[in-house]
């Protein structure tokens, strides 16, 4: 069998796809794991160290995920197209909306963060100096309403997303699965690879 390409193909999601695809799982895991501790813990040593680098991460899966949204319109035409019919356009949907959170959620704590005057560096790298006169509240207003809010929407999309994995590997027989993650299944060699 071949080896994953780096490009996606039209039978499986290629390297650089599925890179940014587990990775960016792993840094949203580290994100809400830390703000679940927050909550159910409070003040502690773990959630310091968890949420300590909050800020930092979620500017980092905001670069991550305009990277992934270049990628993908790179890879539009290669990769696997999406099943006919509603299920098809509804998963599209789903991704879409995904894509919409994961922007949204970090754009406006950005917004936030800039908009209170403080300076800003995440990871110790100095991304805004800060200025006088702050907080200025039309920057800071839409995440103090939402931020959090979407956020947990995009948690439970993304507990929809796993679901519908499982519904078509366990119930319609017609695994996803493999596109993302693994091997190609054997009874369907693709003469592209
Ligand atoms: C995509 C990345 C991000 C995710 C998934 C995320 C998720 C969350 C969640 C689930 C909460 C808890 C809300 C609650 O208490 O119910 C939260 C709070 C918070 N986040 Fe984020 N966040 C992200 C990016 C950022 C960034 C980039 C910053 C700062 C620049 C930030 C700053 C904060 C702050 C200050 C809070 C506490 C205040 C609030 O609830 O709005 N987050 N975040
Ligand atoms: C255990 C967790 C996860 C599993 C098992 C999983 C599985 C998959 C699979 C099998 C696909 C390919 C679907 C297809 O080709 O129709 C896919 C695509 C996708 N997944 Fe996940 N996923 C997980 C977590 C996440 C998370 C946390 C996010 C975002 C917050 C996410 C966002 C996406 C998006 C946007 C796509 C479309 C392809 C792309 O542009 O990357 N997934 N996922």
């Amino acid at each position: 069998m071949a080896a994953l390409s780096w490009m996606d193909t039209p039978q499986r999601y290629g390297l650089v796809s599925r890179a940014l695809h587990w990775g960016m799982a792993a840094l949203f895991a580290w994100q809400f794991t830390g703000m679940a501790v927050r909550i159910l813990v409070g003040r502690h040593p773990v959630t310091a160290f968890m949420v300590g680098s909050h800020a930092g991460m979620g500017t980092l899966l905001l670069i991550l995920v305009l990277l992934r949204g270049a990628w993908g319109l790179a890879n539009a035409r290669r990769r696997p197209p999406r099943d006919v019919g509603l299920i098809g356009r509804l998963a599209q949907l789903g991704h879409l909306a995904l894509y919409a959170l994961m922007f949204i959620v970090p754009s406006l704590a950005l917004m936030r963060a800039y908009g209170s005057g403080r300076a800003f560096a995440p990871f110790g790298i100095p991304l805004f100096p800060g200025f006088e006169g702050g907080p200025v509240s039309w920057m800071t207003a839409p995440a103090n309403a939402a931020h959090g809010l979407l956020a947990w929407t995009l948690l439970a999309l993304v507990a929809g997303h796993v679901a519908m994995v499982i519904v078509h590997r366990v119930i319609w027989r017609d695994d996803v699965l493999h596109r993302m993650a693994g091997r190609a299944p054997k009874q369907a060699p693709s003469p592209a690879e």
